[in-house]
């Protein structure tokens, strides 16, 4: 990395306005709101989030919350699955633990208020691509992430104890000469006198989500920029897996209109795969199908547009029941209305994009990051959980067991509170650049192109290498200047990230879970059955 700069903003924590708690929650997904539930219990927390609490990637999660629910399905099948689909790279101690705990902590937030789908008084289940068995919960049809926030963020306004900033834009996690995270320095859009803000924490937990935003193609919301990613990596924690980015199949593709996430679990109920030729092709990649999983699929469809020389293919619910539809999957009715389309006539066109970050900080089997104080869980964190490649689902079982287990950790570190850190005095200050200056919103929308063609859903070398030049180019110029808005914080975060998933992938000289490798297309358990592991 050129010119690496600890901090992106100058600090004088002296003069810097600051608040102090037991326990710092950074992000309002499942994990950071269940994290901070459960620290609740035993000290006082600070939730802070760069936009709103209904902002998140959770909020959006149509398809559901995979877990054991039914009398037919196993713990050890699930298991079996989940490990089947990480590639060899899961770790089965963690995915036990995750498993396990999925059928207590559902029935939690079905008391907490969650409307969970039920048939005949028990929580309705149904399939998506790599489970064996129906075993993914919804919730008010396909709004499962609306319903689970919801239930969550009542409940965390329900503690006195928790205090929540919304608008606030975490620019860098402050570490001690001890490589101890003791808190964040951050910018309050809402406070009426300078923004700058020191959060003293004796515990940070980093909830900060997923990076679908460093592809131009995606389905996660304009806050998922990969923040949390590129703060702890300039504050020093080890990190895995970065190369492994999971593209969603099928994402709505109406020229010049956003992304909109079509869930997998309307091909778990029979939605088929159209070609532009209206040929179903699926079944030629794979055995099974539309199910097969998401990378398979996703580089099937890029196949057959490259084969029909379009820029998408489709989706065929039209022998859906039109009434059914609409109160199964009223957002996904409702987006294809908006667009004119008559499911029960009309085709939906769809193209795989960007949705989820399979790799991240390593943590243990606690959410334990390599920094004293840092605990990680959600997207942001790389538990062992998903190894290669994702199950659909398991993302939000996975943060709510480790946002339940990192609020847990807050609380055994809680005789180290708050009023026993000792608040390091942080002066730091970046030298002046006259270097010419760039557009950061230019060079953002250029970034997001470059990953999209260049360390997209097939790598190879050549292109792998001129991105991380290009990168390392504009990241010469932007590096070095000092931002005061979020749009150039992150920009610069932006660069950081897709420099480290570019390197990641190019690392990886195999074909594995969701990274492919045109150049490498074969697994290589000789050389590459391990973690690929970054550090500052
Ligand atoms: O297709 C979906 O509803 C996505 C689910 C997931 O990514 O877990």
């Amino acid at each position: 990395m050129p010119e690496f700069k600890r901090y992106l903003v100058n600090i004088d924590s002296n003069s810097t306005h600051q608040l102090f708690t037991d326990c710092l929650v950074i992000g309002a997904g499942i994990a950071g709101l269940r994290a901070a539930i459960e620290a609740a219990e035993c000290c006082n927390v600070i939730i802070v989030c760069k936009d709103t609490l209904e902002n998140s990637n959770t909020w959006k999660a149509q398809g559901g919350i995979a877990s054991v629910l039914n009398k037919t399905d196993t713990f050890e099948s699930h298991i079996s699955d989940t490990m089947k689909t990480g590639c060899g790279l899961s770790d089965e101690g963690v995915v036990d633990f995750v498993v396990r705990q999925g059928p207590e902590l559902i029935e939690q937030l079905l008391r907490w208020g969650t409307e969970f789908d039920q048939i005949d008084g028990r929580i309705a289940t149904t399939l998506e691509g790599g489970h064996s068995h129906q075993r993914v919960a919804h919730a008010h049809g396909d709004e499962t992430g609306r319903g689970i926030a919801e239930a969550l963020i009542r409940k965390v306004c329900e503690k006195p104890n928790i205090k929540i900033i919304e608008h606030f834009y975490t620019v860098d996690l402050l570490t001690n000469d001890d490589n101890e995270c003791v808190g964040v320095i951050g910018h309050d859009k809402q406070r009426p006198s300078g923004a700058d803000q020191i959060v003293w924490a004796a515990n940070t937990i980093l909830a900060t989500g997923g990076a679908g935003q460093l592809y131009r193609e995606t389905t996660n919301p304009e806050v998922a920029t990969g923040d949390g990613i590129a703060m702890a990596y300039r504050a020093g924690a080890i990190f895995q897996d970065l190369e492994f980015v999971q593209f969603h199949p099928t994402t709505l593709y109406i020229a010049g209109a956003s992304r909109a996430l079509i869930t997998e679990t309307l091909r778990g109920e029979g939605a088929v795969l159209l070609d532009s030729e209206g040929r179903r092709f699926m079944k030629a990649y794979h055995e099974s199908a539309e199910l097969a999983p998401r990378d398979i699929v996703s580089r099937a469809i890029l196949a057959q547009m490259l084969e029909t020389n379009t820029t998408h293919v489709y989706l065929d619910v039209r022998h859906f029941d039109k009434e059914h539809f609409s109160k199964r999957f009223p957002q996904i009715f409702e987006l294809c209305e908006g667009f004119d389309i008559d499911i029960s006539r009309d085709l939906i066109p769809v193209r795989p994009s960007a949705h989820y970050m399979v790799g991240g900080v390593k943590t243990d089997i606690s959410g334990r990051t390599s920094l004293r104080n840092l605990y990680a869980c959600g997207e942001i964190a790389s538990t062992g959980l998903h190894g290669a490649n994702r199950l659909g689902s398991n993302s939000l079982l996975e943060g709510l067991v480790f946002g339940k287990t990192t609020g847990q950790l807050a609380c055994q570190h809680k005789e180290t509170g708050v009023v026993h850190i000792k608040h390091p005095l942080i002066k730091y200050q970046i030298p002046p650049s006259n270097r010419t200056r760039l557009d950061a919103a230019d060079v953002t929308n250029s970034l997001r192109a470059l990953m999209w063609r260049n360390v997209g859903i097939t790598r190879t070398t050549q292109p792998l290498s001129e991105a991380q030049e290009i990168i390392v180019f504009w990241q010469r110029y932007v590096m070095d200047k000092i931002f005061d808005t979020p749009q150039g914080w992150e920009c610069q975060n932006m660069l950081t990230v897709c420099l480290l998933i570019a390197r990641s992938a190019q690392m990886r000289q195999e074909s594995r879970g969701v990274h492919f490798r045109s150049d490498f297309p074969n697994i290589d358990d000789e050389h590459f059955k391990k973690h690929i592991e970054i550090t500052r």
